[in-house]
């Protein structure tokens, strides 16, 4: 395979299905064009960074390396009816400085470890085990992706956000839409853009009447955080205001649910691992780093650059743009050894980007932290044994994604 070629694991949806030979691309980039300009067809050119270094720097240089309104890798045509359409969200991933730090600041405090403790921890663990609870009512099958994982993040979430339980299947599958849209799977089959668009009205309608109630009866949640936050003394704009729910409610989501199901699935092909794991909880807090590294559910994010600067070996001009691909950077060898191989015991297994770095540093990091840690702390006392019985599939998305589906087989104590 060429070069050329082996950039396109960027830009084609498909091949993040293909997770073993994703790797081995991104590796050969790695080791000979870790710069490398993409130019394929019906997307803007992009420099693909795949070392850890050169990924953590652009992050680090947040003054000249901007996110802009376009930090997500999608076509060309796909911007350009968004941007017709008026429907752009502008999410803290698309605001810069000072924007971004006013707007970042409203909910800062909301997801520092010690509020969470606070205010969600009980929650999270309660939430856990009825999880665990459901899966030992299943009958001992069930499809881990589908059943558990994808459906725990969104309680927490919900309950963050304060939204009732019975809006839970809107939300799932709008989140689905918006998040999850390359995979037809979550497209019902229609255009790509199309389900964006409609998702993303859904979604403004659900908010605004949540907006009214928190204003008429705040309550102790990020609804009313944000229904009554102002920044510069100002209310906040409806779209950054409606844009603010819906990054909270997207990315709390799909990521976390990538996240565990992917760390089962690891833990059920080393078994060794899953088996020293249940012996010694005090494993867990590495095994969860271990598992964010192994799954980086968010694979890349974009930055334009504002001048003329160094990256690696390459110039990157003033107006173009990179992408980090975090999938890559945390299987770099440089920074972790015998890099392909999951291993919950990694000494510095903690230096991964699954959350970034910076100014833009995951604000879910912690939560998603404790949602890891309190699943698997309910799970493992409780399982005799677990097994994949069928085809483990992942999802089409050059964005977010991960493990979609996860027959399993299971025994509880
Ligand atoms: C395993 C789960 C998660 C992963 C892998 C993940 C990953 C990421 C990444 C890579 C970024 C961009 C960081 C950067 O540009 O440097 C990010 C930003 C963000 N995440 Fe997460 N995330 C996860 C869970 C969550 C959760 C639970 C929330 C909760 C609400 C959340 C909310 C956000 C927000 C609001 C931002 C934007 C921050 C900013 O631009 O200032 N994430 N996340």
């Amino acid at each position: 395979m060429t070069l050329k070629k082996a950039g396109n694991i960027f830009v084609d949806a498909d091949a993040y299905t293909e997770l073993a030979s994703w790797h081995e691309q991104a590796a050969r980039l790695r080791r000979e064009d870790p710069v490398h300009l993409v130019e394929a067809e019906g997307f803007d050119p992009f420099y693909a960074l795949t070392r850890h270094a050169d990924v953590f720097e652009v992050e680090r240089r947040s003054d000249t390396f901007l996110n802009t309104q376009a930090s997500v890798l999608l076509p060309s045509a796909v911007y350009e009816e968004q941007r017709a359409s008026g429907l752009e969200l502008k999410t803290l991933v698309h605001m810069d400085a000072p924007e971004h730090l006013q707007y970042r600041g409203l909910t800062n405090d909301w997801f520092k470890p010690a509020a969470l403790r606070r205010s969600l921890e009980g929650r999270v663990e309660e939430l856990a085990r009825s999880f665990v609870d459901r899966m030992a009512g299943m009958g001992g099958e069930c499809d881990f992706a589908r059943d558990v994982a994808l459906l725990y993040p969104l309680h927490v979430i919900m309950s963050t956000l304060g939204v009732p339980e019975e809006d839970e299947p809107r939300m799932l599958r709008l989140t689905q839409e918006l998040f999850g849209s390359e995979d037809p799977e979550f497209g019902g089959g229609k255009d790509r853009n199309q389900v964006m668009m409609d998702a993303m009205t859904d979604f403004y309608a659900y908010f605004t009447e949540l907006t009214e109630q928190r204003r008429a009866e705040p309550r102790d949640d990020i609804a009313s955080v944000l229904a009554n936050g102002a920044v510069d003394g100002q209310p906040l704009g409806e779209l950054q205001r409606l844009s603010y729910y819906t990054i909270v409610a997207t990315a709390g989501h799909d990521t976390t649910s990538n996240a565990l199901a992917g760390g089962v699935e690891a833990l059920l092909r080393n078994p060794d691992q899953f088996a020293a794991l249940k012996n010694d909880p005090s494993l867990l807090d590495n095994a969860v780093e271990e598992i964010l590294r192994w799954t980086t559910p968010v694979r890349h994010f974009l930055r334009y650059s504002t001048r003329d600067q160094q990256v690696g070996d390459t110039t990157v001009r003033e107006g173009e743009r990179v992408l980090l691909s975090y999938l890559s950077a945390n299987r770099d060898e440089d920074v972790f050894e015998d890099s392909l191989r999951f291993d919950i015991h990694r000494a510095d297994a903690d230096r991964h980007l699954a959350f970034g770095t910076g100014v833009h540093f995951c604000l879910g990091a912690h939560l998603a932290r404790m949602e890891l840690k309190y699943f698997l702390l309910e799970l493992l006392p409780r399982l005799d044994r677990m097994e994949l019985v069928g085809p483990v599939e992942y999802t089409a998305s050059s964005f977010v994604g991960g493990v979609k589906r996860m027959p399993v087989r299971y025994t509880f104590n």
